[in-house]
């Protein structure tokens, strides 16, 4: 039995998960969708962004979708971000951030690369403090245990994509201990997963300006959080932006589709968001969580023919429903 635990969240999540639900529903007929609440709006009622009983639901399910959450815009005492919260309760240590080419929205047809990025550690770990009233410290983690884990998901991801490249992206000239570790960590792994001749390394400064000169070159990349953070935000203008970026937050037996973008309180309500990220998102739920392969090409050649079919002007002034239709026919 498959089942998927349903966390809108804010604003536009109440409008595009629902829409990317749906659409699972029809994949999937026997599938059993839970909801759960996380968020501002949930803060705000309970007093916590992720509430226990919402953790508990998504070990259950072991699948989730989340929507989109908002943030306070001020510092509100006891507020953590939910996302992150549910990042590093569930431990869902790697992040899949695919960037393609669509036809028509994409800048460019060529583009088909993954961003591996680590999700649980590195400047994301939310260790500052005020040393002195005039310096501010962050400390970064780097671990041979996560490092090496998110190399294992990458061998993983090279063979179900038939993997021509993986490039190691850091900033070991700088930081010789933690992106070195990181580095050696990845490298001694996928030499004994038999990758070694696949694999090449970039410095992150590098790497940003070939994804914007030759972004066809690259396949996979694997690289720690906020570097990951920053690429698969740059890369996301080849596949036609952030509305069109999903991500899979991946972990042991447990995984949390996620569109990219934000919960947009400006248009929240007027059935016009777009839910093509959530959707494909939805879509990397089934190839890498559930194994099905088939039914994540399914879902992902409906989206390529209703983008062939529609110019950007048009999709832009669709409802949400209009485009769930359009995908529902094509499946
Ligand atoms: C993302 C987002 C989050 C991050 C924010 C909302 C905390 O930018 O998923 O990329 O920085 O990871
Ligand atoms: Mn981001």
């Amino acid at each position: 039995m498959t089942r998927l635990c349903v966390i809108a969240g804010d604003g536009i999540g109440h409008e595009v998960v629902p829409s990317a639900v749906r659409l699972l529903e029809r994949l999937i007929p026997r599938l059993q969708v839970t909801e759960a609440e996380a968020g501002w709006d949930c803060f705000q009622r309970h007093g916590q962004s992720v509430p226990e009983t919402t953790l508990q639901r998504m070990r259950e399910c072991g699948a989730g979708l989340f929507g989109a959450v908002s943030s306070p815009s001020h510092r509100v005492e006891g507020y953590r971000s939910a996302i992150l919260t549910l990042r590093q309760s569930l431990q869902l240590n790697v992040n899949l951030r695919p960037v393609r080419s669509w036809p028509r929205i994409s800048p460019r047809a060529d583009v088909d690369l993954m961003i591996l990025r680590e999700n649980s550690e590195g400047l994301y770990i939310g260790r500052e403090h005020m040393q002195s009233a005039d310096l501010a410290i962050a400390e970064r983690h780097i671990s041979r245990h996560a490092s090496e884990h998110i190399a294992q998901r990458a061998a993983q991801v090279a063979r179900l994509r038939d993997g021509r490249r993986i490039t190691l992206v850091h900033k070991a000239n700088v930081l010789p201990l933690t992106c070195g570790l990181f580095r050696d960590s990845c490298r001694r792994v996928l030499t004994a997963e038999g990758l070694d001749d696949i694999v090449d390394e970039r410095l992150v400064d590098v790497a940003a300006l070939q994804l914007i000169e030759r972004p066809q070159d690259f396949d996979i990349l694997v690289t720690t959080n906020l570097f990951g953070d920053i690429l698969s935000d740059l890369a996301s203008y080849w596949s036609g932006g952030l509305g069109m970026a999903p991500s899979l937050n991946w972990g042991e037996g447990i995984a949390l589709a996620e569109p990219v973008h934000g919960s947009a309180p400006d248009i929240a309500g007027t059935g016009k968001a777009n839910p093509l990220a959530a959707i494909l998102s939805s879509a990397l739920l089934l190839r890498y969580q559930w194994q099905a392969g088939a039914l994540a090409d399914q879902l992902e050649n409906a989206v390529g023919s209703l983008l062939a079919e529609m110019s950007i002007a048009e999709l832009d002034s669709q409802t949400t429903q209009i485009i769930e239709q359009e995908l529902l026919k094509r499946l």
